[in-house]
Order: C-alpha cells, then sequence, then structure tokens
C-alpha cells in the first residue's frame, strides 16, 4: 500500500519550479559559454560525472540515519538495480547537452529541447505535437551552421529527458521509498555510467593533460547548476509532476532567449519570435487539460 502523498504548500512548490527554471537556463548560457568563449576545452565528460558525485553528497547530507542506507542500497539489491535504468539514459543526456551546447546556440537549443514536452506525453499519454513541431521548425526556419551530429545530440538527450523523467516519476511514486533513497540509488549508478563515459571518451588524453585540464571557476559553476537543477527536478517531480515540470519550460525559453540576446548578442528576428510564442502556446495548451482533470479527481478524492 502506498502512503498518502505528503502535502507541501503551493507557494513551497511554486519556489521549487522558479528554482529549478532559474537554474536550467542559467545552466544552459554558462555551459554554452564555457564552451566557446574559454580558450581551453575542459573535457566535459568529467564534468558531467563531478555532477553525480556532487549530487550524491548532497543527497547523503539530507539523510539523517545513514544505517538506512544499508537497509535501502545494499541490501535491497532489486530496488537499487530499477535506477540504473533512468541513471544510463540521464548519463546519455547530460553528456549529450554539453556535445549539442559546444556548437548550438543557447537559445536554439532551449527551444528545441522542448520538444521533450511532447516526448514525455508521448511516454505517458497520447497527444498532438503538431504545433509545437511547427514553432520548433520556425525557430529554426534559418539554416544553422550545426553538423548533424550536434542536431543528433539535441535529438538524443530529448528523447532520453522524456524517458528518464517518466520512468523516475513512476519508480518514485509506486512506492513508499523516500526521495532522497531514490536520488541515491540513483546517482550511485550515475557515477559508474558517467565514469564510463570519461574513460571511454576522453581516457587517453586525460592521462596525459590531467582530469581538472581547463577547468575554471565557470566550469565549476556549471557543475554546480547541473548538481542543483538535478536536485531541484527531482524535488519538483515528487511533489507535482513531470507535466508541471514542462509548464516551467515556456519560463526558461523566455529567459535564457532574453540572457542570449545580451551574452552573444543574439538577433531575434521575427520568424524566431513566432516560433518561440507558439511554443510556449503549445506548452500551455497541454498543461491545462492535464491540470483540470487532476483538480477533478482531487475534487473526487475529497468526496
Ligand atoms: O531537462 P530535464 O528536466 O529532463 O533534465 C533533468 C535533469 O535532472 C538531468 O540532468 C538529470 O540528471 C537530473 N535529475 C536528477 N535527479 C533526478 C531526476 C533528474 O539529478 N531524480
Amino acid at each position: 500500500p502506498l502512503p498518502a502523498p505528503e502535502k507541501v504548500s503551493m507557494l513551497f512548490k511554486l519556489y521549487c519550479l522558479v528554482v529549478m527554471t532559474v537554474v536550467a537556463a542559467t545552466y544552459i548560457i554558462v555551459l554554452r559559454y564555457t564552451r566557446t568563449m574559454s580558450s581551453e576545452k575542459y573535457f566535459s565528460t568529467t564534468a558531467v560525472f563531478l555532477t553525480e558525485v556532487v549530487k550524491l553528497i548532497i543527497s547523503l547530507g539530507m539523510l539523517s540515519w545513514y544505517v538506512f542506507i544499508l537497509e535501502e542500497v545494499v541490501y535491497k539489491k532489486k530496488e537499487t538495480l530499477k535506477l540504473c535504468i533512468p541513471s544510463l539514459v540521464y548519463a546519455l543526456q547530460n553528456n549529450m547537452a554539453f556535445v549539442a551546447l559546444s556548437n548550438l546556440d543557447a537559445a536554439v537549443y532551449q527551444v528545441t529541447y522542448q520538444l521533450k514536452i511532447p516526448c514525455t506525453a508521448f511516454y505517458m499519454q497520447w497527444f498532438s505535437i503538431f504545433l509545437l513541431c511547427g514553432g520548433v521548425s520556425l525557430v529554426q526556419w534559418k539554416p544553422m551552421e550545426a553538423t548533424a551530429v550536434h542536431v543528433m545530440a539535441t535529438a538524443v538527450a530529448v528523447l532520453c529527458s522524456g524517458f528518464a523523467g517518466v520512468y523516475f516519476e513512476k519508480v518514485l511514486k509506486s512506492s513508499s521509498t523516500s526521495l532522497w533513497i531514490r536520488n541515491i540509488q540513483m546517482y550511485l549508478w550515475g557515477i559508474l555510467m558517467t565514469f564510463g563515459g570519461v574513460v571511454v571518451n576522453d581516457g587517453a588524453a586525460i592521462l596525459q593533460e590531467g582530469f581538472f585540464f581547463g577547468y575554471t571557476p565557470l566550469v565549476c559553476l556549471v557543475v554546480l547548476l547541473a548538481s542543483m537543477g538535478g536536485l531541484y527536478t527531482s524535488v519538483v517531480v515528487k511533489y507535482t509532476d513531470n507535466i508541471m515540470k514542462s509548464f516551467s519550460a515556456a519560463a526558461a525559453i523566455v529567459l535564457s532567449t532574453l540572457a542570449s540576446m545580451y551574452l552573444f548578442e543574439l538577433h531575434l528576428s521575427y520568424i524566431f519570435i513566432i516560433g518561440t510564442t507558439l511554443v510556449c502556446i503549445s506548452i500551455y495548451l497541454y498543461g491545462l487539460p492535464q491540470l483540470e482533470n487532476k483538480n477533478d479527481s482531487d475534487k473526487q478524492e475529497l468526496k
């Protein structure tokens, strides 16, 4: 039997959504900046790996009873094994963000990345994606100088995001195991998976140059933002759901587009603005019926 969902105030949910969104938007901008503006290129796989380490340390800090970890992680091997799948998918997704943002403009990436929303919907239930697809293709109307590999990287990140998000929410909400235990289980796998990425992709070069080659305070900020963003994402999914998480995407697009204008002197074309507006409207339209259904079922429960 599942325990009754923990009640938190609307204000707390709003706070988590806002922090998650602002952190996500800042992360994309700073990541892009470190990949394009600094002269020495750090190994991006090490940043993804360090993010998992930071998140594990913070998650451990959230628990006051360390004995519990032994019981929940070590003794319940089957439960821990479940988290291996989203952790692998997130490891891939997080590495792809670096590949994509090394070459795609931050705003274009952010908007295209929102394809994760219909993707999430696809994994959850059917939804018409035409409006969003229309918007995204308008945004990308002017042929970009992106090679197929960077578009592919974004596509992989999009597919991973939808799948892993729904998978994690299902695992989290189908048992009474706490969020922090679930996170610890996933980040342990995450450390293993992303370390695999470090060795396979950059192992030889790291032996020559060192693990922290090219690290600047800004790169550390990228790791910190990725960690904070991930932890807030997990809290948001716990107290709301993947749909509410998608809502904040509209705000993220606007934020990162505005920031891009200042930082990279990006000039917005009318087509870009129309495309972005379409994307935002579709996010809104998508979330609305879901929210109403949810309210209805809440009312039913009250009766
Ligand atoms: O863009 P999206 O919302 O799918 O990104 C989710 C991010 O949050 C990923 O970087 C993933 O590693 C992180 N995450 C996390 N802990 C969770 C769920 C997601 O760190 N429980």
